[in-house]
C-alpha cells in the first residue's frame, strides 16, 4: 500500500499520510481542512448529520457517505464534496433557496445533510431523469433516514420535490 492517501474535497487535492489512515473524515474535515459545515451529532451511523457526497471512482456516480464512519484509508482516489461545495450566502445553491423559502429547518443543525444528500438525489436526477411519479420514492431513498429533531421532514420534501421537480423539466 501506497504511503500516502490521496483524495479531492470540493475539487482540492489533498493527501494524507497512510499511518493516518485510520482518521475519521469528519475528524480530517473539521481539523484539517476547517469545513465545519458537515455536522457531527450521533457517531454511530444513525443521525446522517455527517452526509457527504463521495465519488469513489472517476466513472462511478456521487453516493452520500456517513463522514462520522469513513476512514481516510478507504478514499483513496475518492472526490468528495461537503455541503460547502453548494452556493454561498450570497449566492445560494437553488436547494439551499428553496430550504430557506419553505421554511425547512430551525436550529440548522441537520440542514447540511439534508441539503448535501438531496443534492445527491438532484445530480443523480440530472443523469439518470425518472418519471414524476417517482421521485417521492427517490426523495425517500435519498433524505428518507436523516433525523431532524425540530421541524420534521415535511418542509425538507417538499422543497427537495419543487426542486427536483425543476430539475427533471430542465431536461426535457
Ligand atoms: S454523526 Fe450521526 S450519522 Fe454521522
Ligand atoms: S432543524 Fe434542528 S435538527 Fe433539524
Amino acid at each position: 500500500m501506497s504511503d500516502v492517501i490521496k483524495f479531492s474535497v470540493n475539487n482540492k487535492k489533498y493527501e494524507v499520510s497512510a499511518e493516518n489512515g485510520d482518521m475519521r473524515l469528519v475528524d480530517y474535515l473539521h481539523e484539517e481542512l476547517n469545513l465545519t459545515g458537515t455536522k457531527f451529532s450521533c457517531g454511530i451511523g444513525a443521525c446522517r448529520a455527517c452526509t457527504v457526497l463521495v465519488k469513489y471512482e472517476q466513472d462511478a456516480p456521487l453516493e452520500t457517505t456517513l463522514s462520522c464512519l469513513a476512514e481516510i484509508e478507504n478514499l483513496n482516489d475518492a472526490e468528495i464534496f461537503t455541503v460547502e461545495s453548494l452556493g454561498t450566502e450570497n449566492n445560494l445553491a437553488p436547494i439551499q433557496k428553496a430550504f430557506l423559502e419553505n421554511f425547512s429547518f430551525q436550529c440548522g443543525y441537520c440542514t447540511p445533510g439534508f441539503l448535501i444528500a438531496a443534492t445527491g438525489l438532484l445530480e443523480r436526477l440530472k443523469n439518470n431523469p425518472v418519471n414524476e411519479h417517482k421521485l417521492d420514492a427517490m426523495i425517500d431513498e435519498w433524505v428518507g433516514s436523516n433525523l431532524c429533531r425540530c421541524t420534521g421532514y415535511v418542509r425538507y420534501t417538499e422543497a427537495i420535490k419543487r426542486i427536483a421537480l425543476k430539475t427533471l423539466e430542465t431536461l426535457k
